[in-house]
């Protein structure tokens, strides 16, 4: 079994390392010198650099290295065969939901407001709502949407959900379908988008879309950076139709030095940090996808590239 890791913005020595305390035994081949690639039949991968694909003949599984797989989908040279699996991990999991809880109780808060407040030396009380009142909603409850719709409730926000297809959530109020979106767009004043990126799902944040939401609500954009029609968005803000945005994922990542959004007052730009798989939590997935392969037993997380997720 030989393994490549292959990428061109993550090192992967940190793979390499958790990888070889789970199997000791496997062949994990690294960049420049992968040695015949004829032997190499696993790639793990994040945004592979171009003409990855074509040298490898004897291919049979392609694994990334997150939650999303869009950019290996996107790849031309991807063999169309090859099963591809990517991650679903409980620790990557936490993380988001952690990161969309302080995002959205910030908001809900106002800490910018406090914070600027505290700067001019001004006690003044924000008009208070309790949690309960404050209706936000999750588009896109796969493994991440799901635990982040479920702990916002838990929080005591009114939480409501969509996704392409039905899904019952305790405590949750979940729509589906392009039938559902209407009703869900027009209750929630703050939005955490976790699809997937799809053919279905590229642009969807847009001035439509906006329009269709209360005014003066909230987006947070955690899932890719592409689901969002960026002139739309800074319209929406110029015209109040959205009050703000926290943006942690973007067309074009990193995001650009003269790019509008890192100035602008209403948005908050964070740098794709909200949650990465770490080498460590994954490593014991990867190994027993492998076992699984070589035991041809169906494989964990194997998407369907169909849906593109
Ligand atoms: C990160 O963006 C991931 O897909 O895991």
């Amino acid at each position: 079994v030989a393994l490549l890791f292959y990428s061109s913005v993550l090192s992967g020595e940190a793979w390499v390392r958790a990888l070889r305390a789970e199997s000791p035994e496997l062949d994990i081949r690294l960049l420049p010198d992968i040695g015949d690639p004829d032997e190499i039949d696993c790639v793990l991968s994040w945004r592979p650099p171009p003409g990855t694909f074509a040298r490898l003949k004897n291919l049979r599984l392609v694994y990334g290295t997150g939650a999303g797989v869009d950019q290996l989908l996107a790849d031309p040279e991807l063999p169309p065969d090859v099963p591809i699996v990517r991650v679903v991990d409980d620790a990557q999991t936490d993380d988001m939901v952690a990161f969309v809880l302080a995002i959205v109780l910030g908001w809900h808060r106002k800490l910018d407001v406090i914070r600027a407040q505290q700067a001019a030396k001004l006690w003044s009380r924000p008009p208070f709502r309790s949690v309960r009142d404050v209706r936000v909603g999750v588009m896109g409850l796969g493994a991440l949407g799901r635990a982040t719709a479920e702990r916002l409730a838990m929080v005591g926000f009114d939480v409501a959900g969509w996704n392409r297809s039905p899904r019952d959530i305790p405590g949750v109020e979940v729509h589906h379908g392009p039938d559902g979106l209407g009703a869900f767009l027009a209750r929630t004043e703050c939005l955490i988008v976790l699809l997937p990126l799809t053919d279905a799902t590229r642009d969807i944040l847009n001035a439509d879309l906006f329009a269709r939401l209360p005014p003066g609500a909230y987006l947070v954009s955690v899932g890719r950076g592409p689901h969002l029609v960026e002139a739309d968005l800074l319209r929406a803000l110029d015209q109040g139709q959205l009050s703000g945005a926290t943006l942690d994922v973007f067309r074009e990542e990193p995001l650009p030095q003269d790019h509008l959004f890192w100035t602008h007052p209403k948005i908050t730009v964070t740098p794709h940090v909200a949650s990465l798989a770490s080498p460590e939590s994954v490593a014991k997935q990867i190994v027993e996808n492998l076992r699984r392969l070589y035991a041809g037993e169906p494989l964990l997380n194997q998407i369907d590239r169909v849906a593109g997720y």
